[in-house]
């Protein structure tokens, strides 16, 4: 499964780069305008360190959308052009897919929502699965039912789980099977520590210290 980052924060993406497990970065408008830096350098940025990087459209209907797209596509070959789950959305995923334009779905909350965007020729779609957890509904469950549908037919859209809130959903959508999780920042730097490794680092290091030289 690949991992993303879901930060506009591009401190945080080369901090996470480094551990050479980071597959690609997602960003979003609210996280764009929480660190209040320009947009384009941003992306540019973060696409020196991930071959994948989602820039989302902001227009609303299908032109401006398919204008931005295009922009923001011939900043980087590493851009990845976010587009949310309307009809507006699906007719400017089906242009750019003419165009040859990778496109990441976004706002993905039903089955039907998933199978529109994949047949509309979307690369990835986004399933946001905290924000079902937040209004009570499992959000889980919309991954596993949209896993069930992919393992059916030949879609080639790549399924990417967001809107991550604990280790436990990284866990629960790598065993579905799905294709990428997109994690916060806080989140990732949760997923490498376990206290037992840390007792275990500690005791080793006790025990040489009694012996080394
Ligand atoms: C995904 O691309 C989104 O940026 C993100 O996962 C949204 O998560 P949130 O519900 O925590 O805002």
């Amino acid at each position: 499964m690949k991992l993303f980052l879901d930060t506009a924060n591009t401190a945080q993406v080369a901090e996470i780069a480094a551990w050479g497990v980071l597959d690609g970065v997602t960003t979003n408008p609210s996280l764009v305008a929480k660190e209040g830096k320009d947009f384009k350098a941003t992306i540019l940025e973060m696409c020196r360190h991930v071959p994948c990087v989602s820039a989302q459209v902001t227009a609303t209907d299908a032109e401006g959308m398919k204008k931005q797209g295009q922009e923001y596509a011939a900043w980087h070959k590493n851009v990845v052009v976010k587009v949310p789950m309307t009809t507006e959305g699906l007719k400017a995923l089906t242009f750019f897919k003419s165009k040859g334009i990778k496109t990441n779905t976004t706002l993905i909350f039903s089955v039907a929502q998933a199978m529109l965007a994949a047949k509309a020729g979307a690369t990835i779609i986004s399933p946001f699965i905290g924000r079902l957890d937040d209004m009570g509904e499992d959000g889980m469950t919309l991954i596993a039912e949209i896993m069930e549908v992919w393992n059916k037919y030949d879609f080639e859209t790549e399924v990417l789980v967001a809107s991550t809130r604990h280790p436990r959903h990284i866990v629960d959508a790598a065993m579905l099977g799905a294709h990428i999780s997109t994690i916060p920042y806080d989140l990732f730097k949760k997923l490498p520590q376990h206290g037992l490794t840390d007792t275990g680092i500690k005791k080793f290091q006790e025990d040489w210290a009694k012996v080394a030289k």
